[in-house]
């Protein structure tokens, strides 16, 4: 049985990647377990409920969203390889050290909604290569692309760590004395699925090709799609790209059409990027409808986008579906 301890030094070697990247990780990892020890207690540790704060998004923050946050602010500020920070719940980034070489951003608790029922929650962290110079929001700025690593970790029945230096995913689960063990190398997500996940209350306010793509769906079988598909909605953003990493599926948070300001819910930079580049690195695919996830170039820390990730076959199918959009 592999650690992480003992899995990052030998990726790092065989792959040729710097021992900083490890080591931004190690920190990365080490928070979220603390994270973990929080999550694990809920009201024994007095963290469930409402902060009674907002973040710039507009969004109510839970305890555990600012406690989650802190502890990784904390943590990062601490690594002398890292040179700065975005969080979901903060206004801008964060500078961290002149000569850290990499950049960190992240949800630190995705699915809050879930956190006062006991269901699944998670932390999603994407890692870019700090550019030179001065930092400025632009040197966040990178597409998707561009990121070097990029994981989640699920709070769930089991604590795992899925991960990504771009040669494959790896799936690891937290032991009892609170490390990471290697249970899973190279997951692959078949191309076709007969599962898919979207918040159905939303499908009055969706554009036609997502209206038809899931008419077609819930037709089955007598259907053009001539299968039966079964639906999951966990309304956690990592629980749900977890079942899909470990059986297919696809995922969607459509563009909206109450407020075309917001192109979608969920977040470029640091929700859908990091999910983005484990499911490509799985044979998955992700897309906004109309370009790879990966090649947006961003425009904002906290900008917004529509997103379709999963199985290859059905995101093409979207996305053809939106070509003449
Ligand atoms: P967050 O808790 O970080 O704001 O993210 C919640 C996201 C994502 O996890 C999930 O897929 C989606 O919001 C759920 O949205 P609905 O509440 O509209 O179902
Ligand atoms: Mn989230
Ligand atoms: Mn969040």
């Amino acid at each position: 049985m592999n650690t992480l301890a003992n899995f990052l030094p030998q990726h790092l070697q065989q792959h040729n990647l710097p021992a900083e990247l490890g080591n931004v990780l190690e920190t990365v990892t080490a928070a979220c377990c603390a994270i973990n020890n929080k999550v694990r207690l809920g009201a024994l540790a007095g963290v469930l409920g409402m902060a009674g704060t907002g973040n710039v998004q507009g969004e109510d923050q839970k305890k555990l969203d600012v406690i989650a946050n802190d502890i990784l602010i904390e943590a990062l500020k601490n690594n002398p390889n890292v040179g700065g920070l975005a969080s979901e719940e903060e206004d801008s980034f964060v500078a961290c050290h002149e000569n850290g070489g990499y950049l960190v951003l992240f949800d630190p608790l995705d699915g809050s909604s879930n956190i006062d029922v006991n269901i699944s929650v998670g932390t999603i962290f994407s890692i870019l290569a700090k550019p030179e110079g001065t930092l400025t929001t632009e040197s966040f700025l990178q597409k998707g692309r561009n990121q070097v690593a990029a994981g989640y970790v699920l709070y769930g029945p089991q604590t795992q760590l899925v991960l990504t230096l771009k040669h494959g995913v790896f799936v690891f689960t937290l032991n009892e004395q609170g490390e990471f063990v290697e249970t899973q190398s190279q997951p692959k997500i078949a191309a076709a699925t007969q599962e898919f996940a979207v918040n159905m209350s939303n499908q009055r306010h969706w554009q036609p090709p997502v209206q038809q793509y899931i008419a077609e769906l819930l037709a089955g079988k007598e259907g053009v799609r001539g299968k039966n598909y079964n639906m999951r909605w966990v309304a956690s953003m990592v629980a749900e790209i977890h079942r899909i990493l470990m059986r297919g599926g696809v995922f969607m948070y459509p563009q909206d059409k109450r407020d075309p300001s917001k192109p979608g819910k969920l977040r470029l930079m640091y929700e859908a990027n990091p999910m983005s580049l484990i499911l490509e690195q799985a044979g998955g695919a992700a897309s906004n409808a109309h370009q790879a996830m990966l090649d947006i170039q961003p425009e904002g820390l906290h900008q917004r986008v529509a997103v379709f990730m999963g199985s290859s076959e059905e995101v093409a199918y979207i996305n053809n579906l939106h070509q003449n959009d």
